[in-house]
This record gives structure tokens, C-alpha cells and sequence, in this order.
């Protein structure tokens, strides 16, 4: 692996000293004025007509390897030695002691959560802006997701917020580092030891990113990330948990292998405590270990081409480029995210906006939606079991507390754009400023 690095200050000296030069004559100078006369949506000519990096990328070197233990029969890592190489390779780039791979980023946050003691009828606080299976994992473990708002202008868990949600059946939070945003872990561990909590972090969107100098998800007392398709590291399905306590990943492997005994997880019998078959085949392992290749130098290019989307988006009215928290070193950009500010984009809804933006050929989305709205919620709740386990009186009190103004901002506001676009050049990132430009003097006929 190699050490090239840029730290966030040097990327935004990069990005602003390519831009001053334009900067100073007007905010929009660096638009193509032969793109600017109408929005593509209304017919006019597209900012973009050529395609964006695919993703994933594959590695042809790694074809070798593979039809080797294919053609070997040693599919599963217990006939095989490239999960446990992968284990190896992944907790060095992430500086943890430990890692343990697992069959996708749900069933290594499901582990996590089990080995750290949440048990039926607990409680975890976790971030609402999220994918499901943040809070879906707290429900598979038979306890409550307590959503603590977001802060939308970093898009993150707002750690002020968590204390009052604390109740005496707290017994760990579930922080996510959403996009590779890194979330506040200062202030989250610090809410953490004074109530006795754990804290597992999902960084299943954040390989890479730094907060005060250390990988994302080596910060709580577990991290999981994912290494789906479409992910940053991606090898179909897959995933990892990381830490430094060894009788913790002890625990954790013992679990993910059905239970049976491993290291400090003593053999008093086959199978001394509960597990499941959570365990990552050898042919995940082999892709992710060539992939791992490309993961330091593509994460440069998505900084740095971040970066200079910051500086140059922040420069048009509407726009807001997430706030970084104090500490984040790097984010890793699962998603480039901004806010959409209707009122300053002359009235635009954000709807026309992505519609429009995506019509100038640059691809958007709107990002999560009110998660802590959606229908398994209510339908865990009324299960017989939820009913069990908590009283009417505190599943009620859930749901009256269950407002989140500042996440529901977020979701009204969010627009995201794919990894893949950041691993563009300049000139690409040029693009998306200039149609997001466009349609800003344009906003009139947007309306
Ligand atoms: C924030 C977050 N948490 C958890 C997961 C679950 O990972 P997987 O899809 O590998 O099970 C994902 C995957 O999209 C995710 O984005």
C-alpha cells in the first residue's frame, strides 16, 4: 500500500489556487457560455453529453488467482487462506489490531452488536440519516433504536442531542459516518463513558476517512464497514468488523462461526456460545485484496476533487457544502452531498433541481429519506415480541419523541452525487459546477 496522502488543508489549498484566478472576476465566470442559454430540460444544449468513470472497476491481474482456488475446491475460509490474508492486509490500513471479515456490512454491524452486550429490550442510540440496516440490526437484536436528530448542516448525529434520550435500558450508540463523513467521536465517546455505553461505529460508508488522525471505525469499541457493489471497496458482498480489544474480536469470531470455540471463547463444548454463520467466502477476500490496490490513490482523487466542488459550489447562492465537524481529517465520499437551498435558488423546488441537473447530464439523487418513519418501525413495534419487551407506556413515549426537525430539514434539502463521479478529472468536476451555475441563472424558467 502506499503512503501518498493529502491532508484536507492541502487539498483546499490546492483547489482554491486553481480557482482564484477565475474567482475574482465573478463567481460564475467558469461557465461555458455556450451551454448557459436555456436548461437542457427546456430544450436546451446538455453541459455534458460524454459518460462518468464506471464503477466498480475490475483488475484483470487478479483472473489468475482466482480461477486457481476456484478450480482447488477451497471455496469457504476453512479450507482457505485468503480471508484471514485479507484480515490481516485490512487491519494494517486501518491501523486496528484486529479484523474480522464477514459476509456483508449488516452481519458485521449484527456481530458487533451482540458481542457488545445488546440484548433484548435494550436500548441504542443511532443516526436517522442512514440506510436502513443501521437500525435494522438494532431490531434483529430484539432491542429499540432511539434516533438521535441530525445536524443538517453537517448531515451527521448531533452528539448534543443525545444525553436526553438516555434512559437506564441505554446500552450502546450506534454512530454513522454517513457519505464518510466523520461524525463527532470526541464528544460521542465522551457521552459514552459517563453513561457506560458502547459504541459501534458504522463506517460501512467510510474506508479511509480520518477523524484527530484515525481511521474511521477504529474510534468506538467496534467498526464495520461495508464492501458491497457499489461501495468504495467493493467485492459484491462483504464486510469487516475492526478493534483493539482482543477478547472482543475473539468473541466476535467465535459468533460469526456458528458459536464455536476461538481463542479467549474457551471450549467447554463444540459450540460454548450462541453464533450464526456470518462468515466471508474466499472468493470475496481475493477480490477485495486486488482491490485494496487502487483503494489509497482513489481516495486521494475523490478528496481533492471533493475539495474543489466545496470551493466552488459554496460560491452560488442555494448551495451548501456539508460542514465539516472539528477534527475530520479526511472524509472518505461514499457520496458527494450538498444541501439545496429552494429560497436562494430563486424558488427552484429541489425536485426541478435534480431534475434539471440530471437532465444537463450530471446524475443526482436526493439522498435518505424520514427513515425514522418508515414502515418496519410500527410494524416491530406491534410485533408480539417489541410488545414483550417494552411497556405501552415507553413504546408510546417513543413515539412522541420520535421528532427530528433537523433530520427532517436534511431530507427536504439533500442532494448527493456518486463516488464514481469523484474519481474524474478537473475537468469533470468543472462540469457539475458549471451546470449547477447554469441552472442558478437560469432559476427563473425553472420555476
Ligand atoms: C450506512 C450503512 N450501514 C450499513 C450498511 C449495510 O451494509 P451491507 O449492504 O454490506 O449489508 C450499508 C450498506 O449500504 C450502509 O450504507
Amino acid at each position: 500500500m502506499s503512503n501518498r496522502k493529502i491532508s484536507r488543508r492541502q487539498a483546499i489549498t490546492t483547489a482554491t489556487a486553481g480557482s482564484l484566478g477565475t474567482m475574482a472576476l465573478s463567481p460564475f465566470s467558469f461557465i461555458h457560455l455556450k451551454n448557459t442559454v436555456k436548461p437542457a430540460l427546456l430544450g436546451g444544449e446538455k453541459v455534458r453529453t460524454t459518460a462518468w468513470p464506471q464503477w466498480p472497476v475490475w483488475d484483470e491481474s487478479a483472473e489468475q488467482q482466482i480461477i486457481e482456488m476456484l478450480r482447488s475446491g477451497r471455496w469457504w475460509r476453512g479450507g482457505g487462506e485468503y480471508v484471514a490474508e485479507f484480515e490481516k492486509e485490512y487491519a494494517l490500513l486501518m491501523g486496528a489490531d484486529r479484523c474480522l471479515a464477514t459476509a456483508s456490512g449488516t452481519t458485521a454491524l449484527l456481530v458487533a452488536l451482540h458481542v457488545l452486550g445488546v440484548d433484548a429490550g435494550d436500548e441504542v442510540l443511532v443516526s436517522p440519516y442512514t440506510f436502513i440496516a443501521s437500525y435494522n440490526v438494532i431490531f434483529m437484536n430484539k432491542a429499540l433504536p432511539v434516533f438521535v436528530d441530525t445536524d443538517p448542516e453537517t448531515f451527521l448525529i448531533d452528539p448534543s442531542k443525545m444525553e436526553k434520550r438516555i434512559t437506564d435500558r441505554t446500552s450502546a450508540i450506534l454512530p454513522v459516518h454517513i457519505y464518510g463523513l466523520p461524525a463527532d467521536m470526541d464528544k460521542i465517546n465522551e457521552v459514552a463513558q459517563q453513561h457506560d455505553l458502547r459504541v459501534v461505529e458504522d463506517a460501512c460508508q467510510a474506508w479511509l476517512g480520518e477523524y484527530k488522525g484515525k481511521k474511521l471505525g477504529t474510534l468506538g469499541d467496534l467498526g464495520c464497514y461495508s464492501f458491497q457493489n457499489s461501495k468504495n471497496l467493493p467485492t459484491g458482498e462483504g464486510g469487516a468488523i475492526v478493534g483493539n480489544n482482543p477478547e472482543l474480536m475473539d468473541r466476535c469470531y467465535s459468533f460469526h462461526n456458528c458459536g464455536r470455540p476461538y481463542g479467549t471463547v474457551e471450549r467447554t463444548s463444540d459450540y460454548p456460545v450462541r453464533g450464526s454463520n456470518r462468515r466471508m467466502q474466499q472468493i470475496q477476500a481475493l477480490m477485495l485484496l486486488s482491490q485494496m490496490k487502487r483503494i489509497e490513490k482513489d481516495a486521494d482523487v475523490r478528496l481533492e476533487n471533493a475539495m474543489y466542488l466545496d470551493s466552488k459550489l459554496s460560491e452560488i447562492p442555494g448551495i451548501k457544502t456539508a460542514k465539516l465537524v472539528e477534527g475530520n481529517n479526511r472524509s472518505a465520499y461514499h457520496m458527494y452531498p450538498f444541501r439545496f437551498i429552494s429560497k436562494e435558488f430563486g424558488g427552484v423546488s429541489r425536485g426541478k433541481f435534480l431534475e434539471a441537473l440530471q437532465a444537463e447530464g450530471i446524475p443526482c439523487s436526493a439522498g435518505y429519506g424520514q427513515q425514522n418513519k418508515d414502515g418496519l418501525i410500527e410494524e416491530a413495534l406491534n410485533s408480539k415480541g417489541y410488545k414483550r419487551l417494552f411497556t405501552q407506556n415507553r413504546l408510546n413515549r417513543w413515539r412522541e419523541e420520535n421528532r427530528l426537525p433537523g433530520n427532517d430539514q436534511l431530507t427536504r434539502e439533500a442532494v448527493t452525487l456518486y463516488q464514481s463521479m469523484l474519481l474524474g478529472s478537473k475537468s469533470d468536476m468543472d462540469d457539475i459546477v458549471n451546470a449547477v451555475a447554469k441552472l442558478y441563472e437560469n432559476r427563473e424558467s425553472l420555476t
